[in-house]
């Protein structure tokens, strides 16, 4: 009974849907910008959080760098406490619903949409002044990412996407995309909130740049406590001495530390950059600190998880299955607006 009312109540609940894409290790940025915001909302939301691995096909990574990268994003969700029995967490090509889905919005979305999205237009600009053919080395999959983007969202209904600053385009087609099937076939379709933490936009990396995996500055979440030291060493300063008076606002420690210190000590410090007696040795010293307690306890978890691959697939295989169920009747639905009649063999599935 009490495990009935539990379902009832999460069914009750409001989705909350992301993806991350296997083509790198997830880093500090990451962090701040969308698994921190995104494990809060699994507390009040029903969670659905997935490994995008057919996202990352756009950039043909090499086989076994795919494989072992989609099994350290489920890691992360799990070392940093998302809990499968609570959220649901899958692989995105665990779910074939999708990719017949995916068709079906390409062939309601302007084409116009897709020639504006900011990574086609990026590798276009690119060719164009390399003096290259402009759509050289750019596949159909990375032209229609978006397309597949706004299927992963709609259809699981998903309410609310936590995501980087960086995705906010992705997610205005996804409405676009809804709201053009939406005006035909009578509102079938969830139109999907973006949840975009704005401060994390000035997260640095080392060098100061915006902390990206593109710019090579980040720091990965779970690199050895050793690594993770030598690299906020190399933060980037200015050459001030530590009695000169500073603008915290302009220092990339400081720009990190205030992610991940206590307010009293962000205050403390904030006070001794403005009035002097700041040594950028000493906050560095006391960042590695807090990462480590931050994050030390949940990297021995990722760790064991990545020796039993047998654990993290088990949690995905179940996901997925929960995750077919929710996408199912609005697959159905969809198929049966548009007027695809559903073959008596797929009935079961659908
Ligand atoms: N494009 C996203 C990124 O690069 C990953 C992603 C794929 C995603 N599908 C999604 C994020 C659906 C949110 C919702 O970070």
């Amino acid at each position: 009974m009490i495990d009935r009312l539990w379902t009832k109540r999460r069914t009750l609940m409001k989705i909350a849907l992301t993806g991350m894409k296997p083509t790198g290790s997830p880093h500090l940025g990451n962090y701040i910008g969308m698994i921190q915001p995104a494990l809060e909302l699994a507390q009040s939301f029903r969670a659905l959080y997935f490994v995008a691995d057919y996202h990352a096909l756009t950039v043909t990574p090499d086989p076994e760098a795919l494989n072992r990268q989609s099994r350290e994003i489920a890691a992360t969700w799990l070392a940093l406490g998302l809990d499968p029995a609570k959220a649901i967490l899958f692989r995105q090509s665990d779910i074939p619903e999708l990719f017949e889905f995916e068709w079906i919005l390409a062939c309601f979305t302007p084409k116009g949409i897709l020639n504006r999205a900011h990574a086609y237009k990026a590798a276009v600009e690119k060719n164009t002044n390399e003096n290259r053919y402009p759509d050289d080395g750019i596949n159909a999959g990375l032209y229609s990412y978006p397309v597949l983007m706004a299927a992963d969202i709609l259809l699981f209904g998903a309410e609310v996407v936590p995501v980087g600053a960086d995705q906010k385009q992705h997610i205005e087609m996804a409405r676009d995309i809804a709201t053009v099937i939406n005006n035909r076939h009578a509102d079938i379709l969830t139109v999907p909130e973006p949840l975009i933490r704005d401060n994390h936009i000035n997260f640095p990396g080392i060098d100061g740049r915006k902390m990206s995996k593109s710019y090579r500055n980040t720091i990965p979440i779970f690199a050895s406590q050793q690594a993770i030291r030598k690299q906020v060493m190399q933060i980037k300063t200015d050459s001030k001495r530590p009695d000169d008076p500073k603008n915290p606002e302009e220092c990339h420690v400081f720009g990190m530390f205030r992610h991940f210190a206590p307010p009293e000590a962000v205050t403390a410090w904030r006070e001794r950059y403005i009035n002097g007696g700041a040594a950028y040795s000493q906050i560095k010293a006391e960042l590695a600190d807090l990462l480590e307690a931050k994050f030390g306890k949940s990297r021995q978890r990722y760790e064991a998880l990545l020796r039993d691959p047998e654990q993290i697939n088990g949690v995905l295989t179940k996901g997925a299955t929960t995750a077919r169920s929710i996408a199912n009747p609005i697959l159905k639905k969809l198929r049966s607006c548009i007027g695809i009649d559903i073959a008596p063999s797929r009935l079961s599935s659908l």
